[in-house]
């Protein structure tokens, strides 16, 4: 007769627990963070993730910023997010601001257990309405946040202007340009001397 593989006693995903963010978790998230949100994939998630909006999640929502940790203590997943509350309004919202799910993790529950946990958070405080939003190419996460019951999409649209065009920015540069020492005039090298060749200093190559 052919052996049944044993079942595990404990199921897959209850390995893997959700509980509050500590400080100590701040350093892994944010790592955890940089591989998720990388300029080549995802380029406006990637230009607002940063460690000081992490820490400043952290002090300010920090029952409202998650991880998913499992047996090994190893951070697999994390949700932050933020209660907005509007002084002349009824409604509260909740505002998922982060959601990340370790790649060798992904498809296994973990997102769809923080987003459970965040939004059940958030109706204890009394938010009536969950905001989510990503880069609107993130399919994955459309249909991740779609498949979560969420709907009523609305698109939002960031424009972009070189400031070191402004005549403002020229006017800055050319005022510090003016501040620096001048150059000595140098004298000849003579071929027994160290020279240092090749060093550009003070180019104002716009960022590209
Ligand atoms: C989006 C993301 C959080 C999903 O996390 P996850 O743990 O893989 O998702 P889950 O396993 O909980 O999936 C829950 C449901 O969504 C579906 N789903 C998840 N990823 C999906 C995908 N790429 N395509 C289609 N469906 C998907 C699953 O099939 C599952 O449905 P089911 O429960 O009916 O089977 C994860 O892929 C991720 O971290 N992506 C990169 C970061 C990101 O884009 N974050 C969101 C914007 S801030």
């Amino acid at each position: 007769m052919a052996e049944v593989p044993e079942k595990p006693e404990v199921p897959e995903r209850a390995r893997i627990r959700i509980r509050e963010m500590e400080l100590d978790d701040i350093p892994k998230v944010f790592e955890l963070g940089e591989d998720l949100f990388t300029a080549d994939r995802w380029p406006s998630l990637y230009r607002t993730w940063n460690q000081y909006d992490l820490i400043e999640r952290f002090a300010s929502d920090g029952e409202f910023c998650l991880v998913a940790e499992d047996d090994d203590d190893v951070i697999c997943g994390f949700a932050l997010g933020t209660l907005i509350v509007k002084r002349n309004s009824k409604w509260d919202y909740g505002h998922l601001l982060w959601l990340g799910v370790r790649p060798g993790n992904g498809g296994r529950g973990v997102g769809r257990r923080l987003v459970t946990k965040l939004t059940e958070l958030f109706i204890e405080e009394g938010a009536r309405m969950m905001i989510v939003d990503t880069d609107v190419e993130n399919e994955p996460a459309l249909r991740f946040f779609r498949g979560n019951g969420f709907g009523n999409e609305s698109q939002h649209v960031y424009l972009y202007r070189n400031l070191t065009t402004h005549p403002e920015y020229r006017k800055k540069m050319a005022e510090e340009q003016a501040q620096r020492p001048t150059p000595r005039r140098r004298r000849a090298v003579k071929s027994s001397e160290p020279s240092f060749v090749g060093v550009r200093v003070g180019t104002e190559d716009p960022p590209t």
